[in-house]
C-alpha cells in the first residue's frame, strides 16, 4: 500500500523552519479548536517537552501531515494527528503513526493510548485499520492552573 508515504524518509522530526507551515496545517485541519489548542501555543508547548516526538510529513516544501507523540514513562500518547485534505488516503497518517510508534518503542514504551472525539469516525477508522481497539474506559480530565 501507499509506498510513497511509507518510504523510510517520508516522516521526520519537526525542524524550526517548519513552524509556519505546520501551524497553517493545524489551523486548516482543526479550525474549531479552543484557544488552549491554538497552533502557535500547541507548538510552543510541545517543543518544551520531547520535541523530537513531534513528527511531520513534508511534500513540496510544505508540511502536509503531522502527529504529536509523548512518553510519560508508563504509556505513550498520540495527539493531533492531521493530514491536509488534498493529501488524504495516501497512507500519510498511517506512516506518521507507525513512525511515532517506532520512536516510542525505542524509548521503552509498552503501550500507546489516544483519545478521539466519539463522532470522529474517520480517525477511528484509521486507528482501527492500524490495529488499535476501542477500550472500555471513562476518559477524565481537569484543566490545571489559570492558563
Ligand atoms: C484521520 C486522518 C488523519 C487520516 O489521514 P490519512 O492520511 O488520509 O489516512 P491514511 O491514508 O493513512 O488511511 C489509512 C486507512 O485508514 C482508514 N481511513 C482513513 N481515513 C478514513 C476515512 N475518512 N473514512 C474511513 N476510513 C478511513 C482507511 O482504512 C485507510 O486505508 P485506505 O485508504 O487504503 O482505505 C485525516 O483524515 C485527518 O487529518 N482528519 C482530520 C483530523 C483529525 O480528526 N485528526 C484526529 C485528531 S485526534
Amino acid at each position: 500500500m501507499h509506498q510513497d508515504a511509507l518510504s523510510a524518509n517520508a516522516v521526520r522530526a519537526f525542524r524550526n523552519t517548519d513552524a509556519e507551515s505546520l501551524c497553517a496545517l493545524w489551523a486548516r485541519v482543526f479550525p474549531g479548536d479552543p484557544p488552549w489548542n491554538a497552533p502557535e501555543r500547541m507548538l510552543e508547548t510541545k517543543l518544551s517537552v520531547q520535541p523530537e516526538l513531534l513528527l511531520v510529513h513534508e511534500r513540496g516544501g510544505q508540511i502536509v501531515g503531522a502527529v504529536i507523540a509523548g512518553f510519560d514513562g508508563v504509556r505513550g500518547w498520540l495527539y493531533h494527528l492531521a493530514v491536509a485534505p488534498e493529501y488524504r488516503r495516501q497512507g500519510i497518517a498511517s506512516s506518521l503513526v507507525r513512525a511515532a510508534e517506532q520512536r516510542l518503542l525505542e524509548l521503552g514504551c509498552p503501550k500507546v493510548n489516544l483519545q478521539v472525539r466519539a463522532d470522529n469516525t474517520s480517525v477511528v477508522a484509521l486507528y482501527r485499520a492500524l490495529g488499535y481497539e476501542v477500550e472500555e474506559r471513562v476518559s477524565m480530565g481537569r484543566r490545571l492552573g489559570a492558563r
